[in-house]
């Protein structure tokens, strides 16, 4: 397998690297692919050294799979000239999420959906992986109505430009800006750009990705998307109607018995997700569940994950090990 990283410079990209060498992902040569300014840098894998290289050169190197985090204009522009190359993108921008021809995939979830004329494969936004993993077991049993998400999102969410401003701050240097405001002591409502509806476009991904990768229209998400001074992954705080009654153990039970998702709930002994212990880990996490007594059939609980990881890497790499293992690639 010949396999192209583009934006391997990156914040996801070298995650992807990581996780790649993690896995013993079936590779014979990796094309490690960034902007103009990158080109010729070298990019360590393994014990060997691969060079970075331009979008145009990894195209008519003609990768199987091309796992692209590069932005959302870089995906547009390029990921169909590397379809028309026949290779098969997996894209971590918001790009072709929403786009009906092409998949959104969380490979627990429906990766069955996937078929080998799925070109572009689109992957979901950060904190809808996490926030979906947790969803999907209780949605199947209890039927979701409704989802109310308040999201505790890390700094590095937004790319390499806020871990750099996040270090200024605590070193007390001044330096390039990636928020309107200082980020290190503070929480901003503010993820991604305002739209005209007053939600920010993070917080309606939460909505519209919740949608189509659940497959029921039917299911309503209004979110609240907020920036904190955090490395190590997302939290969400989550407060779910289902339509039918349930029970709290079985509640416990569903998320343990879903693959990818650790149950860490007991208060008895203040156990419950952090983003410190979840950065590095692919899991999601799940505590603080318990019954809302302000109305029936409703229930909150408290999600972490590293968003570099499930939220990102890990589920784009778990994708194209679905499309090898059933040779769709
Ligand atoms: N961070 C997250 O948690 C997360 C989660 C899910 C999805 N994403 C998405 O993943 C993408 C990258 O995010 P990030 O946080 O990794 O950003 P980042 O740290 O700023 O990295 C951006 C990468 O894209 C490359 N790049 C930028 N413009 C390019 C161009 N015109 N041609 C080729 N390469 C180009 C950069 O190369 P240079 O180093 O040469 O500039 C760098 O490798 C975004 O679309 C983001 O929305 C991020």
């Amino acid at each position: 397998m010949k396999i192209a990283v583009v934006g391997a410079t990156g914040m996801v990209g070298s995650v992807m690297l990581k996780v790649l060498e993690e896995r013993n992902f079936p590779l014979t040569e990796l094309i490690p692919v960034a902007s103009e300014k990158s080109v010729g840098k070298k990019i360590k894998f393994g014990d060997k050294e691969f060079e970075v290289v331009g979008l145009e050169t990894a195209v008519a190197m003609k990768p199987e799979i091309a796992l692209f985090s590069a932005g959302g204009d870089t995906s547009l522009a390029w990921a169909p000239k590397f379809a028309e190359a026949g290779t098969t993108v997996i894209d971590n921008s918001s790009a072709w999420r929403m786009n009906p021809k092409h998949k959104l995939v969380i490979p627990e979830i429906n990766a069955d959906l996937l078929t080998a004329d799925d070109k572009i494969i689109a992957n979901p936004n950060c904190s809808t992986i996490q926030l979906l993993m947790a969803l999907k077991p209780l949605h199947d049993a209890y039927n979701i109505k409704r989802v109310v998400v308040s999201t505790y999102q890390s700094i590095t969410g937004t790319g390499v430009k806020a871990v750099k401003q996040l270090e200024n701050e605590y070193a007390g240097e001044s330096g390039d800006m990636a928020y309107p405001y200082p980020i290190h002591r503070n929480a901003l409502p503010h993820c991604d750009v305002f739209q005209d509806n007053g939600y920010t476009k993070e917080e309606m991904k939460l909505t519209n990705e919740t949608k189509k990768i659940l497959g029921d229209d039917s299911v309503n998400v209004t979110a609240t998307a907020i920036r904190i001074p955090v490395v190590g992954g997302h939290s969400e705080s989550v407060n779910i109607e289902f339509s039918k009654e349930f029970e709290e153990g079985d509640v416990r039970k569903r998320l343990s018995d879903f693959p990818g998702i650790t149950v860490q709930d007991n208060p008895a002994v203040n156990t419950y997700p952090m983003p410190i212990y979840a950065e590095g880990k692919d899991d999601v996490f799940v505590g603080r569940i318990r019954r809302d007594h302000s109305q029936p059939n409703t229930l909150n609980m408290w999600i972490v994950a590293d968003n570099l990881r499930k939220g990102a890497a890990t589920n784009a790499i778990q994708i194209a090990e679905y499309l090898i293992e059933n040779k769709l690639v």
